[in-house]
């Protein structure tokens, strides 16, 4: 069965692992071929709609679509949008439809990009909703980890911090677990453990490997990825909780004794205080490059939902 036409990314699952790989391709001939692209959407307008905080995801859609020699519009802050005199999300994105060529957009509930592309006749792209998913997050992950290790199969993947309420923990999972022989290391206090539908639907359904730990030192010696996170502070109901989880978890040159030489360590970013600075200089920590390389993968996407050939 041949399949529909991607039009939108809601979720990571909206790729194949093929069109994955093809995405990754191309980010790759682009850091190395970054003239070819330069002209490739002039004409073409890019709307940022973020009703929610960024810098790197909405700075990198936008440094993507200027570098692909097109424009870009939008808000940075729902204060400063219609939404402040009670306009509903759907008229928004169908007013936006007739400004852009296609919509990047952050919302704090989860489903909200769900419920726009059905108002939108152009393409949306979920750049991260509420505690839910972010998929753009994991295609700068997936990049990131190919160019890394040459590989996205046999790997021992620890994901440590909020497994809970991080949405680039929940993408990262969806997608990894469509690739051969991954295991999990699952870090994390009790609070802030994986939920149990993704256990169940996405780990235990494709019947793949995983130990859920509060131990980040237990198995350093095994990963091939250490994937940091921040302790989501915003989707706290209580500020006592957050405050005696935030520190949970800090990694130090220390904490890195028995890790493999080759270990990749990665963080969405912003980090607050889970690696300490000590660790920046150390060849095995990426996630700036993690953050340079959303860029191209971001300017991969655009061309593929554009279908600029
Ligand atoms: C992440 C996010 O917004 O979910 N940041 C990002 O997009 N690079 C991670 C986070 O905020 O902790």
């Amino acid at each position: 069965m041949k399949r529909e036409k991607l039009k939108n990314l809601i979720d990571i699952k909206d790729l194949s692992v093929k069109e994955i790989d093809d995405l990754i391709k191309v980010a790759n001939d682009i850091i190395t071929h970054k003239d070819k692209y330069s002209k490739k959407c002039e004409g073409k307008i890019l709307a940022t709609l973020f009703f929610e905080p960024s810098t790197r995801t909405r700075l990198s859609f936008e440094s993507a679509m200027l570098r692909l020699g097109g424009r870009v519009l939008g808000f940075s802050d729902a204060n400063c949008s219609s939404t402040t005199k009670g306009e509903t999300l759907g008229d928004t994105i169908e007013t936006v439809s007739g400004y852009a060529d296609i919509i990047a957009m952050r919302h704090p509930k989860e489903g909200a990009p769900a419920v726009a592309s059905k108002r939108a006749s152009i393409p949306i792209i979920n750049a991260g909703d509420g505690g839910h998913n972010h998929p753009t997050q994991t295609l700068t992950d997936l990049l990131t980890i190919s160019r890394e290790k040459g590989r996205l199969d046999n790997l021992t993947i620890g994901l440590c911090g909020d497994l809970k309420f991080g949405r680039t923990i929940h993408s990262i999972i969806g997608a990894m677990s469509r690739y051969k022989n991954i295991k999990f290391i699952l870090i994390s206090p009790e609070e802030l453990k994986l939920p149990d539908y993704t256990i169940t639907e996405v780990l235990e359904k494709n019947n793949i490997e995983y130990i859920e730990t509060n131990d980040l030192e237990k198995y350093m010696s095994e990963l091939d990825i250490l994937y940091m996170t921040r302790v989501q502070k915003e989707r706290f109901f209580n500020e006592a909780d957050y405050l005696r989880l935030k520190d949970y978890y800090i990694l130090n040159k220390k904490k890195l004794e028995k890790a493999k030489k080759d270990l990749c360590i990665m963080h969405p970013l912003p980090r607050v205080s889970e690696i300490s600075t000590d660790v920046d200089d150390d060849p095995r920590a990426k996630y700036f490059e993690q953050a340079h390389n959303g860029v191209y993968i971001r300017m991969a996407l655009i061309l593929k939902l554009l279908e600029v050939k």
